[in-house]
């Protein structure tokens, strides 16, 4: 027999329940800044930002919904009202139900890269997706990314260096990894233990 699945409302919910544009306030709860993760897989950067950054409403938006209601059961389980997750597809989310220029950082760790060439086309960051980018993030808010793909950072970095409206910052200094609070995410902490070398990139919205 199946096992039911566990109602984790409102730690996590899908893009399909969203009616329109989102409201943060009502959202949240509250009118503090909100700050998106992007593929946020399991949870562990957006679980340890909501802990760490209770002033802030942290939102993850993962496709797989099996790997996002696993970062929606940590927060879910301290009851955390500045966490939540949403299923479904962040180009859609970003595209039909944000409003411009709402929120204050974005942060896309380690997208997928599809690394056949026939399915590279999958990859999450287009030129269109910058733009999205550019249009829900703030004047003066932020995009972070980081990958261990060289050869797609190329890519990440070209597009966001040339976006016109964005500028390049020096990112901060990574994390020496020496126990699991110095991993920014699942992935880091993975590609890290496999002795990856880490692109990181960070851009203003002008
Ligand atoms: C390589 S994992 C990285 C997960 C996490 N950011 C980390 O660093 O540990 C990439 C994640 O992005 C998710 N993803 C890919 N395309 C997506 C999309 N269009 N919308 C939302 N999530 C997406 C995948 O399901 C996967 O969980």
């Amino acid at each position: 027999m199946p096992v039911p699945i566990v109602d984790l409302h409102p730690y996590f919910s899908t893009v399909d329940e969203i009616d329109g544009v989102i409201n943060w306030k009502s959202f949240f709860g509250n009118d503090h800044p909100v700050e998106l993760d992007i593929g946020c897989g399991r949870g562990k950067f957006l679980f340890d930002s909501t802990v760490a950054r209770p002033e802030t409403n942290w939102l993850g938006v993962e496709l797989d919904f099996s790997e996002g209601r696993r970062g929606a059961k940590r927060i879910a389980k301290r009851e955390l009202p500045n966490g939540r997750v949403l299923g479904g597809d962040a180009r859609e989310f970003l595209i039909k139900h944000v409003e411009p220029h709402s929120v204050e950082a974005a942060h896309v760790y380690f997208p997928d890269p599809w690394w056949k060439t026939r399915h590279k086309k999958r990859r999450l960051f287009t030129d269109e997706f910058a733009d999205l980018l550019a249009k829900v993030v703030k004047h003066g808010g932020y995009v972070h990314s980081w990958s261990d793909v060289e050869e797609y950072f190329g890519i990440i970095s070209a597009l966001m260096n040339h976006h016109p409206e964005f500028e390049p910052l020096p990112p901060a200094p990574e994390p020496e990894g020496k126990d699991d609070t110095d991993y920014l995410t699942g992935f880091h902490r993975s590609r890290k233990q496999a002795g990856c070398s880490i692109y990181r990139g960070l851009w203003r919205r002008r």
